[in-house]
């Protein structure tokens, strides 16, 4: 696959390469759909209101998300290396700073941050594959399923063995390099998790509250809408798409040239957002259904769904499936978090791949400890956000992701030249013209305007001038 060696422009990275346009499509289809379609998505959206939230939720993935999408794919490409030496590379090559190489640095402890978390929540999917298949929810009560999840994330060892085990798996899928390992993990476990899920709402759509599911979730109602729940669903839509931390980069550094960047995105968010809309549909009946509360936070999906499995005719079978498919969608988005610092210790340092991802894995295994006491032993230490995980979950999904997407737009929107992006994107006439003024102005502005809002900061200055 060693192309264009000389070039300045047309490298060729370290890592191999995908091995078809599909295949690219599915490894970043595969980092999208995860945890963050069916376990976050409804507990965020739950949490802030609903209707308004999903809408302005639509309208980022849409106007942001998308064209921010396809510059971290673009720049990825283009520089071919990690995401910090990619950004170091076209920050000089391009005229202006290699100081841009702290952008992907912030993706870089980004990944970790979120991995650290990410890992074990996985880990109650793999908890949730046994209890499924020893069937501890069959006809169970919603208050019995209650007390289990309670029960479960109450004892850190239980929860600390499940995050070991999830960490133990993506860092040997993660060892394993870009061909062997990544492309296989994803080939069907897409379409597998969207026809669970279609089961999964003829059952919602029989439970006879599906109308109030529905209606809560498209219904706006402007008053529960605060601009912290507009800067959560910013974060949610960054967090779904996997992008603001470099791991699209860093995928997109492995991604042949006549690859058209423009439609693996449109594949991309369509795929993802349809998965996460579906889990709404399939959630919210059943929450009202059962008299629980949208707001109930993390457990959300895991206080539902094995309602609805307990009930259903083949209900063991169904839940076990849907829980080791979650577990597979999380674990090949953990991949993707890994990808950009495991890349860049490679390259860095001159390490073998298992052995940095080792590193990686064993660093954010330690930190994740932090998260998993946060449900039990530390469950009272509250500050900021709230406990450790809820600070973690903050810190990376509504801070580091959009200031990550800011800069990234930026970056290719202003600092690279006309010709570069063209040429990435293949200059396809009002398609280029429509990104182009997305990822100058409407990304940036949009982004830069949420999150100074929701600091409260441009009202400061507002009470300042008057
Ligand atoms: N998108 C993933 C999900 O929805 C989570 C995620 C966030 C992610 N950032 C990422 C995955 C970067 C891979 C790479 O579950």
């Amino acid at each position: 696959m060693l192309k264009n060696q000389a070039g300045d422009a047309k490298r060729d990275s370290l890592h191999g390469h995908w091995s078809s346009r599909m295949a690219f499509i599915l490894a970043v289809t595969g980092s999208a759909v995860g945890l963050g379609n069916i376990w976050k998505f409804p507990y965020v959206a739950g949490e802030n209101g609903g209707g308004a939230f999903v809408l302005v939720y639509l309208i980022c993935v849409i106007v942001i998300g998308m064209p921010v999408m396809m510059s971290e794919i673009l720049i990825g490409r283009r520089g071919r290396r990690n995401p910090v030496a990619t950004m170091e590379l076209l920050g000089k090559e391009e005229g202006s700073s290699p100081r841009w190489k702290w952008v992907g640095g912030m993706g870089v402890v980004g990944g970790i941050l979120i991995l650290s978390y990410y890992s074990v929540v996985a880990g109650w999917t793999l908890a949730y594959i046994v209890k499924s298949a020893t069937g501890a929810f069959a006809g169970a009560s919603a208050a019995a399923v209650g007390a289990e999840f309670d029960s479960f994330v109450g004892d850190w060892r239980q929860v600390g063995l499940t995050h070991t085990i999830f960490m133990a798996l993506a860092i040997f899928v993660v060892a394993r390099g870009v061909e062997r390992g990544l492309e296989q993990a994803v080939r069907f476990m897409v379409p597998a998790l969207l026809l669970l899920m279609f089961v999964l709402l003829a059952y919602s759509i029989n439970s006879g509250y599906f109308g109030q599911g529905v209606s809560f979730m498209f219904t706006p109602d402007w008053t529960k809408l605060t601009w912290g729940s507009v800067l959560a669903a910013l974060g949610q839509a960054f967090f779904t798409l996997s992008i603001g931390m470099g791991a699209v980069m860093a995928y997109g550094a492995y991604l042949p040239e006549e690859t058209s960047i423009t439609g693996a995105s449109a594949a991309v968010v369509t795929a993802d957002t349809g998965i996460a809309i579906l889990a709404g549909l399939a959630i919210f009946p059943l929450v009202f259904a059962n008299g629980l509360t949208p707001a109930a936070g993390p457990g959300l999906v895991f206080n539902t769904l094995p309602l609805a499995f307990g009930q259903m005719q083949g209900g063991v079978f169904f839940a076990t499936i849907f829980f080791v498919l979650l577990a597979f969608a999380a674990w090949t988005s953990a991949i993707g978090l890994m990808e950009p610092a495991v890349a860049w210790i490679v390259e860095r340092f001159n390490r073998t791949r298992a052995q940095a991802t080792v590193m990686i894995g064993l660093l954010i295994w330690v930190i994740g400890f932090g998260s998993v006491l946060s449900f039990n032993v530390l469950a009272d230490l509250t500050f900021l956000a709230g406990t450790i995980y809820d600070n973690v979950d903050y810190l990376t999904s509504n801070i580091m992701l959009p200031l990550g997407g800011l800069l990234i737009a930026v970056f290719a929107g202003w600092v690279m030249c006309r010709n570069s992006t063209s040429d990435e994107l293949g200059n396809s006439g009002n398609l280029f013209k429509a990104w182009r003024i997305l990822a100058r102005f409407v990304a940036p502005l949009g982004i830069l305007f949420v999150l100074l809002k929701a600091v409260g900061l441009l009202d400061w200055v507002a009470s300042l001038i008057a």
